[in-house]
């Protein structure tokens, strides 16, 4: 009996599909499902048929397209981006080749809070305009599903506004956005002596944030000179009370316990990591809290240091990347580029770095049984690229090898 699909796509020469139970953990992930001279078949957005190329001459589809022997993989998950914000930073290039450091420019109030009175000052209509002008590059860059902060209001308006930015990209545009509340990003100028009363003042947000259903999570930048664990410890627990998910930014730069944090909290991913300590790796592993390591941020502040990846992945731990994508420590959106950082700069295998750009980073924002995998029954998101096999994509580095990207079965970049 003959099949009948909306959209086949034959001639694929090797098909990645990711296929597997939970987040990929140490030695599990050096094993990849591969499938060589594949074919899958899309009906109502949704995958339904995997299998070899050959057995689909016999198909019939709407839409043919043909692979050409090219490498096929599920639409890369970017788990951690500051998508909406208003202005730009290239003046601190400049402040930094002359060695001031990250936390310093911040101090003197300028770095995240530099943008937050750009965003502060930007109309809802202007941050939206540009939040998807970048979105629809990290889609061109083949990203189906992206995790967006706020955190460049710090007041109650300028936060709203940013997540309602996300909230209608949801709702028009063809990538899948998962909003995070990021309200405690930086301690803004009127609080400077009294960080604890702008943290209230953020909780009190989240009533509203739940009721407009405007984010699932909520995250703080826990770092010397801006939240402390003590402090970062009480937020998240009130937040998680009120029945958000959490996250945090740990040990993106000194060292001080976020990642055991994280676990302590039953976090769902852990992010940057960079000074995680051995025990705060030990416990990341024996845990659920999903590793989001951003290597583009070391790369950017021209820091030698990078998180010890190896030695996550060793222990056990599951680990997804990420671009980072915000205006201060890591302007790209190019999500490949962070896979050649990956091979270059944490020495993970392709491998491990396409479960972490595709399942482990679906499971770092709750996503793990609808994104990052091709499975029959879940959303056709898939991307065609213009290489002969996965491990070409770390390796040709700083370009976009993309030829065709379809979400939820529909041809959006070609
Ligand atoms: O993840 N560390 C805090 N937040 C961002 C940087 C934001 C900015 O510099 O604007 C980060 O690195
Ligand atoms: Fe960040």
């Amino acid at each position: 009996m003959t099949r009948h699909f909306d959209t086949l796509i034959v001639n694929i020469g090797q098909l990645l599909t990711m296929e597997g139970d939970g987040p990929a953990k140490g030695e599990q992930m050096k094993a990849l499902l591969l499938l060589e001279h594949a074919a899958v078949g899309i009906n109502d957005g949704k995958i339904a048929f995997i299998g070899k190329s050959e057995e689909a001459k016999s198909f019939h589809a709407n839409i043919v397209i043909d692979a050409n022997g090219k490498l096929v993989t599920p639409g890369l998950v970017d788990p951690h981006t500051h998508l909406v914000f208003a202005g730009s930073r290239e003046h601190e290039l400049t402040l930094k080749q002359q060695g001031v450091p990250y936390l310093e420019i911040l101090k003197r109030g300028g770095g995240i809070l530099s943008t937050v009175q750009a965003t502060r000052k930007a109309s809802e209509e202007e941050l939206f305009t540009k939040a998807k002008f970048h979105l629809d590059r990290m889609l061109s860059y083949g990203v189906t599903t992206v995790e967006a902060k706020s955190g460049y209001g710090l007041d109650e308006d300028t936060e709203l506004k940013q997540l309602r930015v996300v909230k209608r990209l949801q709702n028009g545009h063809p990538v899948d956005l998962i909003s995070t509340f990021l309200g405690a990003h930086a301690i803004p100028p009127e609080y400077k002596n009294n960080p604890d009363d702008f943290l209230e003042k953020m909780l009190r947000l989240l009533d509203t944030i739940q009721k407009e259903k405007l984010a699932e999570f909520v995250d703080i930048f826990c770092e010397t000179g801006v939240f402390t664990v003590e402090q970062s410890r009480s937020f998240l627990q009130a937040a998680k009370s009120k029945g958000f998910d959490v996250k945090i930014h740990a040990d993106e730069i000194e060292p001080l316990g976020g990642t055991e944090l994280a676990v302590e909290l039953g976090a769902v991913s852990s992010d940057h990591l960079v000074g995680a300590s051995d025990d705060g790796i030990a416990r990341l592993a024996g845990s659920d809290t999903i590793a989001v390591l951003l290597p583009g941020t070391s790369f950017y502040l021209g820091k030698e240091k990078y998180a010890r990846a190896r030695e996550m992945i060793e222990a056990g731990a599951a680990v997804a990347l990420s671009t980072d994508f915000n205006p201060g420590s890591s302007p790209t959106e190019n999500l490949q580029f962070i896979m050649s950082l990956a091979a270059l700069k944490l020495k993970m295998i392709p491998e491990e770095i396409w479960h972490a750009v595709t399942v482990n980073a679906a499971y770092a924002i709750n996503r793990g049984e609808e994104a990052g995998r091709i499975v029959i029954g879940r959303k056709a998101d898939i991307v065609i690229w213009d290489v002969p096999n996965y491990a070409y994509i770390p390796y040709h580095y700083g370009v976009n090898h993309v030829n065709t990207v379809l979400k939820a079965g529909k041809v959006v970049v070609e």
